[in-house]
């Protein structure tokens, strides 16, 4: 990472656009829900953060939403930033919507019941698009950091994580 970023700088300084491809950082499914899960434990308080999917789910009472963390560089507002959709993990047509949220949270232990639900909405996409501009999140971005809910219009769609090692995990591309 931190050779990526200064290729990055160096090639900003030489005015040269270099587009970098980070992957997501950091992943988790977070329930907002007042359901009970096994052993009656509230599921808004049980952590998935270390799963190999993450989960955007949305019914009548039942509610998770996928949050994302990416690193930015220190320095320097991207001039470019796009955000790639993956497919899903069985290829579901996705609705999503994308708004920016606050980087106060940890993938090992983030839940429903320590995490701020707030966000802004940036952006929308729709299968079979599979990127989407979410410059006004990343110009709001707290530099060093930035942390998106992705949501589902309707019904649920499931995602390969972090953990899965696979390539096809959201991405972030941005420029400097
Ligand atoms: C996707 O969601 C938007 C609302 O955000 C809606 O207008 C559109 O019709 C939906 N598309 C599909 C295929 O359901």
């Amino acid at each position: 990472m931190k050779t990526i970023s200064a290729v990055a700088c160096l090639l900003a300084a030489l005015g040269t656009a270099a587009a970098v491809m980070a992957p997501v950082a950091r992943d988790a499914t977070v329930a907002y829900n007042g359901m009970t899960c096994e052993n009656n434990v509230p599921c808004n308080s049980i952590p998935m953060g270390l799963a190999p999917t993450v989960l955007s789910f949305k019914g009548n009472r039942d509610y998770e939403r996928v949050l994302l963390g990416f690193d930015l560089p220190t320095s320097g507002l991207p001039r470019k930033c796009i955000l790639h959709i993956p497919a899903a993990v069985d290829g579901a047509r996705y609705n999503l919507t994308v708004s920016a949220t606050d980087n106060d949270w940890d993938e090992a232990t983030v839940t429903g019941a320590n995490k701020d639900i707030a966000g802004f909405q940036v952006a929308a996409v729709e299968w079979p698009a599979t990127s989407v501009d979410i410059k006004y999140a990343c110009d709001e971005s707290t530099r060093s950091k930035l942390s998106l809910w992705v949501d589902t219009v309707s019904g649920g769609v499931t995602f390969h994580s972090l953990q899965s090692g696979r390539a096809d995990v959201f991405v972030l591309e941005y420029e400097l």
